[in-house]
């Protein structure tokens, strides 16, 4: 694609071409898992098997590279696929920097899946970048960040921290997934390499699950990440790249959509009485707020809140809304919300009080009117 374009433009248009085949504008699935040699034995097109690469992944993962200003994405078929990936290029003895309140399947993963390997791991507050720097070591690989975090929507300071882990040797990795490539870019900020659960706000309907991994720079992370993908096999199908890509079109105005109910959401709770405290990084009371407003062009559709009167009080107003869904996820055009301890289970740091929402494309005002009638019953 020509260019530089606005991200507008660029959601719409990367990675996608008139198909010369038939003309059709949408791309097509193509859905052969393999493709004919050339006389010569070559592969003119350069696929052969689709596992390893095919048209629809090729036009997601140019399409997400530009999104956002990155060198290279691979898609994959799970948000936890690319960190299975990613964890599996390190060696035995490596040290991963993550933070206290990361995804907890971050922590399942590291701890399930990667108990064996001799991986270790220091969680750390990462808004406190003393205890940052403190806690990198010189076997320090991987620094692992999420902004705004789930589901407390913690916000860390992208450059800062990046700053840290280049001067410590680490390979530093953002989970943008709250935000999208259209609130926050990390890679512009010296991150270097960018994950999302594209699950959420990329695909955007809550009717594809995939992840995404972009990066700056060759680095060999990302070429073990990639080993991962093509021959480990985690890999997204045709038709989940299409719908994907297909969710992309409307990201930079959903986003925008999303982040106006959200911010007038927050506003509502923070007001009201029922309510102890709202973690939304676009209130100008949420201690992350003057970093959140550096790196990010808004402050995106996750709120949390913790109401008055403990967990029982706050299973009964989830219990009481009648337009949101319980449900857990995120991203898509319905708002959710949820009993975000329950779902964690016993391992949880997650207050038994909190609710999260993901604020979907809904009119504000019924949000609020529904959220106000839960809170009141
Ligand atoms: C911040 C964040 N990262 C990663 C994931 C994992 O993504 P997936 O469910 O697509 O594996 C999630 C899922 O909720 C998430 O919220």
């Amino acid at each position: 694609m020509p260019g530089p374009y606005k991200i507008e433009t660029t959601a719409v248009h990367a990675g996608r071409r008139i198909d010369p085949a038939t003309g059709a504008v949408v791309p097509p699935i193509h859905l052969s898992t393999t493709f004919e040699r050339g006389a010569d034995g070559e592969y003119p097109l350069s696929y052969s098997y689709s596992r390893e690469d095919n048209p629809n992944r090729r036009a997601l993962e140019e399409c997400l590279a530009a999104l956002e200003g990155g060198k290279e994405a691979l898609a994959f078929s799970s948000g936890l696929a690319v960190v299975t990936a990613v964890v599996q290029g390190l060696e035995p003895g490596d040290h991963i920097l993550a933070p206290d309140d990361v995804y907890y399947g971050l922590r399942k993963v590291l701890g399930e899946i990667f108990a064996k390997a001799g991986l270790k791991t220091t969680y750390v507050d990462m808004t406190d970048l003393y205890a940052v720097q403190q806690a990198a070591r010189p076997s320090t690989r991987l620094v692992w960040i999420e902004t705004p975090s789930n589901p407390l929507m913690k916000i860390t300071d992208l450059a800062a921290v990046a700053a840290i882990a280049r001067k410590a040797g680490a390979i530093s990795i953002c989970d943008g997934t709250f935000a999208s490539p259209i609130l926050q870019r990390p890679l512009d900020l010296g991150i270097d390499m960018v994950t999302h659960s594209t699950t959420k706000y990329i695909g955007g309907h809550s009717d594809v699950v995939g992840g995404s991994l972009v990066t700056r720079f060759d680095n060999y992370l990302f070429e073990r990440a990639r080993k991962s993908q093509k021959y480990g096999g985690a890999v997204p199908s045709p038709f989940e790249c299409w719908l994907t890509l297909r969710g992309v079109d409307t990201l930079p105005y959903r986003m925008r959509a999303h982040s106006g109910n959200a911010s007038r959401v927050a506003e509502f709770l923070a007001a009201h009485p029922a309510v102890e405290a709202v973690h939304y990084p676009g209130l100008p009371g949420h201690p992350g707020h003057q970093v959140a407003a550096r790196q990010m062009s808004a402050f995106g559709g996750m709120v949390s809140f913790q109401v008055r009167g403990g967990r029982d009080r706050a299973m009964k107003v989830a219990s009481g809304v009648r337009l949101f869904t319980r449900a857990t996820s995120l991203g898509g055009p319905h708002s959710f919300i949820e009993h975000r301890a329950s779902i964690e289970g016993a391992m949880t740091r997650t207050p038994q009080n909190l609710l999260r929402m993901s604020i979907g494309l809904e009119n504000a005002d019924d949000l609020i009117i529904d959220l106000g009638q839960a809170l009141q019953g």
